[in-house]
């Protein structure tokens, strides 16, 4: 059988160039192919095995979960242990304030789960967003997200959405009264790891506490102790309405999650009644995995050790970009000699 053939026959296709590794299995830092040949991860499945290949405290906690149920109900009316110790372990991870957990099924749909909150909740219409943003590809996320070779088939979006310039502390005047919620990822990925300032970052908060418009940060890519902190906004001392979490959170399962004031959330359940409904959202073992992520992470992983996380990125970055240069030099000398 030659998978590779019905994988681009029978699989829908996100590009006409797919990596198309075989996959036999993987481990730690590492993916094995159907020929053995071994390929160190460095992609992570874009941001969402942070703890490596395999972990053995998910996979138990895994095979303690399918023994003892699978679906049982769709989410918000049984009271199930998994979703319940997620919601424990989490706010172990999160300031105070922050409550409150919806969980769904990836990040796309905490994005379009938060956008509907903050309409619902505000009683307002207008979203704001920044231009480089990334929040996902359903209708809602994309409305939000600025790429707009990625959007202008998809026409027509959402209305009401202006997108504002990072750092630009003047384009904060488009936060109004009329705001619902102002999205921002707070590590920008897709544009290439854009970074806000403190001085930002802090003004936003402000604007937002102003005008009563709901600052939804999305960390689905950033969060989760990728920065050296739990949360990317703690190295600027603001605590977000909303918060949007995904990819990693799962511990390998597929997960989105919508953090908020449980008072917050509540909208969702009067205002209307079964105002945000997911079969699967929370389910079981996602959340038995998800439970055990956020329990090693707050348990096992030193985030202040003496090679933080931040430290170690930091020479990774500077060891990538001696190696660029010196790649680009040996570009440049190739153009340099075929164009004389
Ligand atoms: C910042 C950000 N938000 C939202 C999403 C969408 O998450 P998902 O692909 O799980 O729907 C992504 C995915 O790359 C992301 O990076």
């Amino acid at each position: 059988m030659d998978n590779q053939k019905i994988f681009l026959d029978h699989l829908g296709q996100t590009t006409t160039h797919p990596l198309l590794i075989e996959v036999d299995h993987a481990d730690g830092i590492y993916i094995f192919d159907k020929k053995g040949k071994k390929y160190m991860d460095m992609i992570a499945g874009i941001a969402v095995s942070s703890l490596g290949h395999g972990n053995q405290r998910i996979k138990d906690a895994l095979k303690k979960q399918i023994d003892k149920h699978l679906h049982v109900m769709v989410y918000g009316e049984f009271v199930q242990e998994s979703q319940v110790q997620l919601s424990i372990n989490l706010r172990k991870l999160l300031p105070e304030k922050l409550d409150g957990l919806y969980i769904v099924n990836s990040g796309t749909e905490a994005i379009e789960a938060a956008i509907k909150l903050c309409k619902a909740h505000t009683g307002r219409k207008e979203l704001v967003s920044f231009k480089g943003a990334y929040h996902g590809s359903t209708n809602g996320a994309l409305s939000i997200s600025s790429n707009e070779k990625r959007k202008e088939n998809f026409r027509p979006l959402l209305p009401n959405i202006e997108f504002i310039e990072l750092n630009n502390i003047n384009s904060l005047e488009s936060i109004t009264t009329r705001t619902a919620g102002v999205f921002m990822e707070t590590i920008q990925g897709d544009a290439g790891v854009q970074i806000p300032t403190l001085n930002f970052m802090q003004k936003l908060r402000k604007k937002c506490d102003e005008t009563g418009a709901l600052l939804v940060l999305d960390e689905i890519q950033c969060g989760l102790g990728r920065t050296g902190k739990n949360f990317a906004f703690e190295h600027f001392n603001i605590v977000p309405d909303l918060l949007t979490l995904g990819k990693s959170l799962g511990g390998g399962l597929p997960i989105g999650a919508l953090i908020a004031p449980q008072k917050t959330l509540a909208t969702f359940s009067t205002n209307p009644e079964l105002g945000h409904i997911t079969t699967f959202g929370g389910h079981p073992l996602t959340a038995a995995a998800s439970a055990e992520f956020c329990a090693i992470l707050k348990g096992d992983i030193d985030l202040e050790d003496s090679i933080s996380i931040y430290e170690r990125g930091e020479a990774l970055k500077s060891h990538c970009e001696s190696k660029l240069e010196k790649a680009k030099m040996k570009v440049d000398k190739i153009i340099t000699q075929s164009s004389r």
